[in-house]
């Protein structure tokens, strides 16, 4: 007989976008071109916006799911025990053997925890929207995307679960929340996918390739693009962040900077994964904000994403 008393599993964030490895060199001081010298430190680190908004949900104790591209080989493998590692599902991921595992030269500096980063993606194709509607969408509470290449697939992943939430008639809590970032400089595409989603996060180097020139410029110019009962947020380093809420209210917070900066690697995807970790519970935008930049400050001070807590 099928007992009604069956544990339903918690709801799983979902981050849609990037893993790769981060071979990290940490420096004495900028290097000039075409010099040659030793590191003071080096180590491989998982990185992409996506697996690092993971890492962080995973100290915060929310269950969590990577769904991206990944190659097979050294990488792969590195990669997969890491997630393991933090309890973060991977198992949807779609594979494709014989591409290159992307990965990232990162240059930080350690006067100033800069973060210099050279990314290589040579042929691993793009997650398509075909990849994603293999998904159970029942098993989710937030879907998060990082805006990337393939807007037009992603816009398409956004409409497929605003028709479920249609679909199943949930109401506005059962609802599974849709967020994206925008972050990559130059994609003006990425604009498209705004008002789709109910929070969309813009980083700083994305609003100064659009050529907004602070927070509230940017908020200004993108407070039109949400659709209404929905929410922005701007990030810009060390002068924390701003967000417009549901009910068209500007809320700011202040950055929580350290007395040393360390390393300065995931800083937004740290911000971004801590504010999504108050929404999901159904907080305000000034709560989000606010942890957020706490987190992010505090991610700044150490090397590394993990140990956050
Ligand atoms: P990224 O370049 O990694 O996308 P940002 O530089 O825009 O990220 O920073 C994202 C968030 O990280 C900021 O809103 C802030 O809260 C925090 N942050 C970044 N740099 C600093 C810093 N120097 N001091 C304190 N907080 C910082
Ligand atoms: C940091 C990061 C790195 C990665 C790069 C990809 O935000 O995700 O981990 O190498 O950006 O652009």
């Amino acid at each position: 007989m099928e007992s009604d008393n069956v544990l339903e599993e918690p709801k799983k964030i979902l981050c849609v976008g990037l893993v790769c490895v981060d071979l990290i060199q940490i420096v004495e001081s900028f290097p000039k071109e075409d010099s040659d010298q030793r590191c003071l430190e080096q180590r491989w680190q998982r990185g992409g916006n996506a697996s690092n908004n993971c890492t962080v949900f995973s100290q915060l104790g929310l269950p969590c799911e990577f769904f991206g591209t990944v190659s097979k080989g050294v990488f792969a493998d590195y990669v997969e025990n890491d997630f393991q590692e933090l309890n973060i599902s991977c198992d949807n991921c779609i594979v494709h053997e014989g591409r290159d595992f992307p990965l990232s030269s990162v240059i930080i500096n350690k006067v100033n925890g800069s973060r210099t980063i050279i990314h290589s993606n040579r042929n691993l194709p793009e997650l398509t929207a075909d990849d994603f509607y293999k998904l159970d969408l029942s098993k989710y509470s937030w879907i998060h995307f990082e805006g990337r290449r393939n807007t037009a697939a992603i816009a398409d992943m956004m409409r497929r679960v605003i028709h479920y939430n249609e679909e199943e008639r949930l109401d506005n809590q059962l609802k599974v929340k849709l967020s994206v970032e925008l972050e990559k400089a130059n994609r003006t595409q990425l604009l498209d996918l705004i008002p789709l989603c109910d929070v969309a996060f813009v980083g700083k180097d994305y609003a100064t390739s659009q050529a907004y020139t602070t927070m509230s410029d940017t908020v200004r110019h993108l407070k039109p693009n949400i659709s209404e009962g929905c929410e922005l947020v701007v990030a810009w380093g060390d002068r924390g962040a701003m967000g417009v809420s549901k009910e068209g209210k500007i809320v700011q917070s202040i950055a929580y900077t350290p007395s040393e900066i360390v390393d300065t690697l995931g800083a937004g995807d740290t911000f971004v994964a801590g504010t999504i970790s108050i929404l999901v519970k159904g907080h305000s935008l000034q709560d989000g904000i606010t942890f957020g930049c706490k987190l992010a400050g505090a991610k700044v001070a150490i090397e590394g994403l993990k140990n956050l807590k």
